[in-house]
């Protein structure tokens, strides 16, 4: 099975996130074999710098021996148990650093299982601190201009980037959005929007081709950039 097979067998069964899947009728899904530190392989052999530590995700570098031999250990021991009504000690552990690591106050932890969960579980915590104190009109969240929080319906409310929300404007609570200090900066210095990297640049897929150049990368470093209103009104605003 090399690229072009796992592809059109990927096509026929997927919707990838963030993904216009009419751009991959032109531009090929890359299928990835393995993934060692900050390399991505494919089935063809060709290799990927992976500059984005695949969103965020694999910050330490893929397949590290350290981490995967503790989800080994982990996974042989106690795989999973509800948090409602049980413990364990991996969580416990992993609560009183985090508690030790935070600011006075902030001393008990709440997890949830992505960035977008995380928020809803916040923007919920917060709603229901006021109506405890008897204050049930405090219903309303303030946002930062140009920020992003995920993608649930309660977390791109929250957010402020136009390319993601329009459509789903009808769905979405209504924020007051306050201007960022991150546009605060010294005259002559420009940024780089972190929007730019979630989809709306050229360089899409946030791969960078390594040291076997593969035509499926430099392909999509072809795509025409769907400039987001974010990235255009932070350029338009630029002291
Ligand atoms: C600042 C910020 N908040 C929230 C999220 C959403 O996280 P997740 O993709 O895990 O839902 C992201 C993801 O890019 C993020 O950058």
């Amino acid at each position: 099975m090399n690229n072009h097979d796992w592809m059109r067998r990927d096509l026929a069964v997927l919707w990838h996130p963030c993904t216009q899947m009419k751009d991959h009728e032109q531009f090929p899904v890359i299928p990835i074999r393995r993934g060692e530190g900050v390399w991505l392989e494919d089935f063809d052999g060709n290799r990927y710098l992976d500059a984005i530590s695949s969103w965020w995700v694999n910050l330490f570098g893929h397949a590290n021996a350290r981490i995967n031999a503790a989800l080994k250990a982990q996974v042989d021991q106690l795989e999973h148990v509800i948090l409602a009504g049980f413990s364990h000690e991996p969580v416990v552990r992993l609560s009183e650093r985090l508690v030790a690591m935070t600011p006075p106050g902030l001393s008990h932890c709440f997890y949830a299982d992505s960035g977008s969960a995380a928020i809803e579980v916040a923007l919920k915590m917060s709603f229901h601190y006021w109506r405890n104190a008897g204050q049930r009109n405090k219903t309303r969240f303030i946002n930062l201009s140009n920020s992003y929080h995920g993608e649930t319906l309660g977390a791109l409310a929250v957010g402020d980037v136009s390319l993601f929300k329009d459509t789903y404007q009808p769905l979405l609570l209504t924020p007051i959005t306050v201007p960022s200090p991150a546009r605060i900066r010294p005259r002559g210095r420009t940024t780089t929007r972190s929007h730019r990297a979630r989809g709306t640049t050229s360089t899409s897929t946030g791969m960078a081709t390594g040291s076997r150049t593969s035509p499926t990368a430099s392909a999509s470093r072809r795509r025409p950039a769907p400039t987001s209103s974010a990235t255009r009104s932070s350029r338009g605003r630029r002291r």
